[in-house]
């Protein structure tokens, strides 16, 4: 099937290239001729495991295209993806300025019956008002359908999320365009396809992202609960996990959550159910508990070192979750920011996000690798669980620093072991082990 993408940021690029690979002919289209320019010659802008090849690979069979030509981006494709970004604004409300600006540019370019399907994350009822666009816009030269089918993407494994979904959600105003949305997901076999109402299919992604949110606050509660009573989160969740109501993902305590889409889709969540009249108190403290995980990471530190004032400090992980480099809303960068304004200097390793650090960061030491950073330190900060940490030898980290006292904000290192290192080990929501 001929589809467009208009927006060839993140989810754009990933989900342009997974329908090229399942066989459908793309155009993938971005306003930003630098980025189209880059795109074209063969470069990635962003780090996504197997993307780069997946493009490669599709742009060699002639399935994907890119151009900065909305006009031959509408021309091409029967059915057209909005994939634009819909970021906060201050209030936490969700600026859909791209939104209404793509949906306006392309009314004007229509000719032919289009399916024009909102892709981005946006606020239950936003279809209604691109239809409604299109239709002042376009001035009855062709006849369209509007349709809701938002992402799920995680990143790190958005292609592998794309390729074997959970479930794909199609909300919609009319039947009409059921059965190309059936024949264009065909190839991915997805058991679980499931048509709505388009507002439903809005409140679908706002409430699932919320609802992991809450998940994550809620283990976070908890570890606090462990740590006072001297139980461990680990066990609890993985007890907890096992009863298939539950289940155990996004129950992982830690120094909270981050990235680009969930503490943004938790704040315009808030902001929807206030505009509609509902104080979603819930999803307030959720973000409070959030907050409150990295202040609590914080004070152990400080129970440690007393002050942080000319103290060195390493940071292991700036990135917001393992595998990607997205820096956006990362807990470790708030970390580090906090620390720097306590006096402390800072010496930090990512295995994938340096180069988006340093944009960010000031007066920090960048360093090669994690030995380079516990170099000199007074104490070690764990904030992403990368692999590359798991298989760290653990005994020449420890010669590399001055006190070997390792905060773990991830749980990724087995508390008896490091006791038994020699290290002075606090992490989140586990009993303090103390040397025989
Ligand atoms: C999320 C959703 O998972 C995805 O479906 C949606 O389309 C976009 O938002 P993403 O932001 O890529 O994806 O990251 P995700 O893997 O969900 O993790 C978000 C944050 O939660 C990370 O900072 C991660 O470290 C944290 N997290 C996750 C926890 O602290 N504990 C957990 O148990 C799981």
């Amino acid at each position: 099937m001929k589809v467009t993408l208009v927006g060839s940021g993140y989810v754009g690029l990933v989900t342009g290239a997974c329908f090229a690979e399942k066989g459908h002919d793309i155009v993938c289209v971005d306003n930003d001729s630098q980025k189209i320019a880059t795109l074209k010659s063969g470069q990635i802008p962003i780090y996504e495991p197997g993307l780069e090849e997946m493009v490669h690979r599709n742009v060699a069979a002639g399935r994907l295209r890119f151009t900065s030509s909305t006009e031959e981006g509408v021309e091409h494709g029967q059915i057209i993806f909005i994939t634009v970004p819909t970021p906060p604004q201050e209030d936490g409300s969700v600026d859909l300025s791209f939104m209404e600006g793509v949906a306006r540019t392309i009314a004007g370019d229509m000719k032919n019956y289009t399916i024009i399907v909102d892709k981005s994350t946006v606020p239950v009822k936003t279809g209604e008002k691109v239809a409604e666009t299109i239709r002042r816009y376009n001035g009855n030269k062709a006849d369209f359908d509007v349709v809701s089918n938002p992402e799920f993407l995680r990143e790190g494994s958005a292609i592998e999320d794309l390729m074997n979904p959970d479930r794909i959600v199609v909300g919609v105003m009319s039947q009409r365009p059921v059965p190309l949305l059936r024949e264009l997901y065909a190839p991915f076999g997805c058991p679980q396809f499931i048509v709505t109402d388009i507002n439903s299919s809005e409140l679908i992604k706002h409430a699932s992202n919320s609802f992991l949110a809450l998940k994550i606050s809620y283990a976070n509660a908890l570890a606090v609960i462990c740590e006072t009573s001297g139980a461990n989160i680990t066990d609890v969740v993985n007890g907890m996990g096992f009863d298939k109501r539950i289940g155990r993902h996004f129950l992982n305590a830690g120094i909270g959550y981050g990235g680009s889409c969930f503490p943004k889709d938790i704040a315009a969540f808030i902001k929807i159910a206030e505009q509609l009249g509902y104080d979603f108190q819930l999803l307030k403290e959720v973000q409070h508990i959030n907050r409150d995980a990295l202040e609590h990471f914080l004070k152990k530190l400080r129970t440690e070192l007393w002050v942080l004032k000319d103290k060195t400090i390493g940071v292991l992980g700036l990135a917001f979750k393992p595998n990607t480099d997205d820096v956006r809303n990362a807990p470790a960068i708030e970390l580090i920011h906090r620390i720097q304004a306590e006096g402390a200097h800072v010496r930090a390793y990512d295995p994938q996000a340096m180069e988006k650090a340093g944009v960010i960061l000031k007066d920090v030491t960048l360093c090669k690798d994690a030995y380079e950073a516990a170099h000199g330190c007074d104490a070690l900060l764990l904030a992403t669980e990368w692999d590359e940490f798991r298989k760290l030898d653990l005994s020449r980290l420890k010669s590399e620093m001055i006190h070997p006292l390792i905060l773990d904000g991830r749980n990724l290192f087995d508390p008896i072991q490091m006791t038994s290192l020699g290290f002075t080990y606090r992490s989140v929501g586990q009993a303090i082990h103390h040397p025989k």
